[in-house]
């Protein structure tokens, strides 16, 4: 484990070396709306991860036919990797898109929307940077929403329009699902 913590380290520093900012998908699957927001939005730095090795992969090779190299996808998993971020660089914004639901009580703790998660990730944003949740779980919707409201560092930005569509794997499996969007204050 602390291999991987300093290979990480070492693979970040690099590849981020004289960028001040990134935007960051968690769970990013096989890349494909990432893919598609680096693609429209050529001055963003965009990384994904995933801790599914083959995801990784296809989203690699969705970046090489598209020739964009302000693209990168990384196999980490998300705490780890958000504790390897080089000290000055922030997060310009955040997506989590179709997460993980965990939807037995006793797995709620493995969700990644929870205050200690949101915490660490306020303190690589500046005021008025975004995360960006989207869910088809609607218990999983209202608890973070729930966990968004109640943290001090994060605001429900209900006025904030969705910035990018690109339909994800799971989103196309999806018969319904919402957004949320929450700003570091
Ligand atoms: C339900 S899938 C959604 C994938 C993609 N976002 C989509 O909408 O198609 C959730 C993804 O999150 C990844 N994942 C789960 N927990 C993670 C973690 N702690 N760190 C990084 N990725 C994680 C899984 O491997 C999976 O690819």
């Amino acid at each position: 484990m602390a291999e991987r913590r300093e290979s990480l380290r070492a693979e970040l520093a690099q590849l981020l070396q004289g960028r001040s900012r990134f935007v960051w998908e968690v769970g990013c699957g096989h890349g494909h709306f990432l893919t598609g927001f680096a693609d429209a939005h050529p001055e963003a730095f965009c990384i994904g991860v995933d801790i599914i090795e083959d995801r990784i992969l296809r989203g690699e090779r969705k970046r090489r036919r598209a020739e964009l190299d302000n693209l990168h996808f990384m196999r980490a998993e998300a705490t780890m990797f958000l504790e390897q971020v080089p000290e000055g660089v922030l997060f310009e914004s955040v997506f989590i898109l179709f997460p993980d639901p965990w939807p037995k009580k006793r797995h709620h703790k493995n969700r990644i929307m929870q205050a200690g998660f949101l915490s660490d990730v306020a303190k690589r944003c500046a005021p008025g940077a975004a995360l960006h949740f989207r869910t088809d779980y609607a218990p999983y919707f209202e608890a973070a929403t729930e966990v968004v409201r109640a943290h001090p560092d994060w605001r429900l930005s209900p006025e904030t329009p969705w910035p990018f569509e690109l339909e994800t794997v799971f989103q196309s499996r999806a018969e319904a699902y919402q957004s949320m969007i929450a700003v570091r204050r």
